[in-house]
């Protein structure tokens, strides 16, 4: 999908929990904002980690997601802005939790993302990432219906690859119903320790069947990446020198030189 006033729109998705989506969203964005793209962060999970992450109080937001997608109010209204230059946010609350529901009647259902982001006239944002909630639920459809591309967070665990089949299964279904330019921009590797023997061999394995399609950057286990959100900033406003941080920065470099080369 493309937009007019919008660059890429990345969804980061995985329908397993606590693979590292989240952190991804928050530290990512953080991290291309801080390379002077300005980013918006989508946050589609009702859990909200991502908007207490960036230190907004969720339930002290005027418009939230929900609204957004229960056309109560456009995107233009719901954007707030974040203690980092460039980085802005769309907060959820529990809200969402009704959301599956109240769009299941609702014509156009998996496309109500989309139609947002297409009536979007205000200021130009380079890239609109998505935190996606754990599972392959109407909110998830949403985000891949709505997208340039998705990423994949995948924790290098003995399961990863069976994990990666069903999220191969909901973009092809996506690609052959609702967005048919929908393409993969990256696998990314997180929570990795690389002194442990079954990290070192799945990811051998993941490269070795996924081949360049997973970002040569990985983001190590890293406990300031836990921290940070407890004190409502990205990794790199809280500890700069922290592995993990250092790590985020390369994966948007990478990200960066990606988007060039596709464009080049
Ligand atoms: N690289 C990392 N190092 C250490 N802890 C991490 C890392 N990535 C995520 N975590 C922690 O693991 C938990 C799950 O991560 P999260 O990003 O919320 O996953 P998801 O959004 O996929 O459910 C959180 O407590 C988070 O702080
Ligand atoms: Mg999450």
């Amino acid at each position: 999908m493309q937009y007019s006033h919008l660059g890429s729109v990345i969804p980061i998705a995985n329908q397993k929990g606590g693979v590292g989506k989240t952190t991804t969203s928050i530290n990512l964005a953080a991290s291309l904002a801080a390379l002077d793209k300005r980013v918006l962060l989508i946050d589609l999970d009702p859990q909200g980690n991502a908007s207490t992450g960036l230190g907004i109080d969720k339930d002290d937001a005027d418009n939230t997601t929900y609204d957004l997608l229960m056309g109560t109010c456009a995107l233009e209204d719901c954007v707030m802005e974040t203690s980092c230059e460039g980085l802005f946010i769309v907060p959820a609350n529990g809200d969402l939790v009704g959301a599956d529901l109240a769009m299941a009647n609702m014509p156009k259902r998996e496309l109500l993302l989309n139609q947002v982001l297409n009536q979007y006239k205000g200021e130009h944002f380079h890239f609109v990432l998505i935190d996606c909630p754990p599972t392959l639920n109407l909110l998830t459809i949403n985000a891949l219906s709505a997208a340039s591309k998705i990423l994949i967070t995948l924790q290098t665990e003995f399961y990863a690859m069976e994990g990666l089949t069903q999220m191969h299964d909901a973009i092809r279904h996506v690609r052959a119903n609702l967005n048919e330019n929908l393409s993969i921009d990256g696998i990314l590797l997180t929570l990795v320790d690389r002194r442990n023997t079954l990290d070192r061999q799945v990811e051998k394995e993941v490269r070795a069947y996924y081949g360049s399609q997973v970002y040569e950057t990985v983001i190590p286990r890293n406990v300031r990446l836990a921290e940070a959100p407890s004190h409502g900033i990205p990794i790199i406003h809280y500890s700069v020198q922290a592995t993990g941080s250092v790590a985020y920065l390369s994966m948007a470099q990478e990200m960066l030189e990606r988007e060039s080369i596709e464009r080049s």
